[in-house]
């Protein structure tokens, strides 16, 4: 497996190493300068060749295009380790989470910034699964046009329901999930001082924790900004889930490469 980074990564770049490894595979990971594509080497070049010695590529990238022409050229799947616009293997390990503590997929609340990656993918998995999910979002960043049209098409064939909010307090009532992403999402450092404002009152904290189910859980993809998006006593404490989280991204990432290779 080729595995490109054109941007950091923790969590989602060991879990999948180590998954293509305890599969039998063998990860080649390209940072930095390692490929010609950083010396202005075409992607579609880059793609093609690569398609040549690997069964598979699995990249995060600056512009999720990036990822539709890798595909397109390759010949292999291409999975998305993070783009500018989709999450989806965190999407994927989330739902597991989930569904491994609470043994179904409940009702899930997602609080903070509307134009979020990972939040496009979970809308995206909700409503192919036919899930329940609260957002609630300044109005200055909201969902795209595009990620609002896909998601509406897949709940009305599988009965989903997203629904949208400006307060935070009503999006999280009765929910057993309380999701967050930062605020300042990689790429977009140059808003980060009006993000940080427009998006203060959506701040996970332990009072709007209490407006959630008694037995509500707190999840955050990670990495997290303590003090921003969530309360240190919020991610510190014992609603939080989000060790767990990130440990099953390993068995997400074993199981996307099960299904597409
Ligand atoms: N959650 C996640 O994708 O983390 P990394 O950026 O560390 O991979
Ligand atoms: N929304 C964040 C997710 C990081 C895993 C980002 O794109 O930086």
């Amino acid at each position: 497996m080729a595995i490109l980074l054109e941007k950091p990564s923790t969590r989602t770049r060991v879990s999948f190493e180590s998954a293509v490894a305890a599969l039998g595979g063998h990860p080649i990971v390209f940072t930095g300068m390692d490929l010609q594509l950083s010396r202005g080497e075409p992607v579609e070049d880059t793609g093609r060749v690569l398609g040549k010695y690997v069964h598979g590529i699995g990249a995060r990238v600056l512009r999720h295009e990036t990822l539709i022409k890798l595909s397109r050229s390759s010949g292999v799947p291409v999975l998305n380790l993070l783009s500018d616009a989709e999450h989806p293997l965190q999407a994927l390990s989330d739902l597991f989470t989930m569904k491994e503590h609470f043994g179904r997929i409940p009702k899930i609340a997602f609080v903070g910034d509307g134009g979020d990656n990972v939040l496009a993918s979970l809308m995206g998995a909700v409503a192919k699964l036919g899930l329940e999910l609260n957002v609630a979002s300044p109005k200055e960043l909201k969902p795209s046009e595009d990620v609002l049209r896909k998601v509406e098409e897949e709940s009305e064939l599988t009965d989903a329901t997203v629904e949208f909010f400006e307060d935070p307090y009503q999006a999280v009532r009765g929910v057993k999930v309380v999701y967050t992403d930062v605020w300042v999402s990689m790429g977009k450092e140059s808003e980060a001082d009006r993000r940080r404002s427009i998006l203060r009152p959506y701040a996970v904290t332990n009072d709007l924790m209490s407006y959630a189910s008694s037995d509500a859980v707190f999840m955050h993809c990670l990495p997290a900004v303590r003090g921003e998006e969530v309360e240190s006593s919020v991610i510190d404490g014992p609603r939080s889930l989000v060790w767990t989280q990130a440990e099953n991204k390993f068995f997400g990432a074993m199981a996307a490469l099960v299904f597409t290779l």
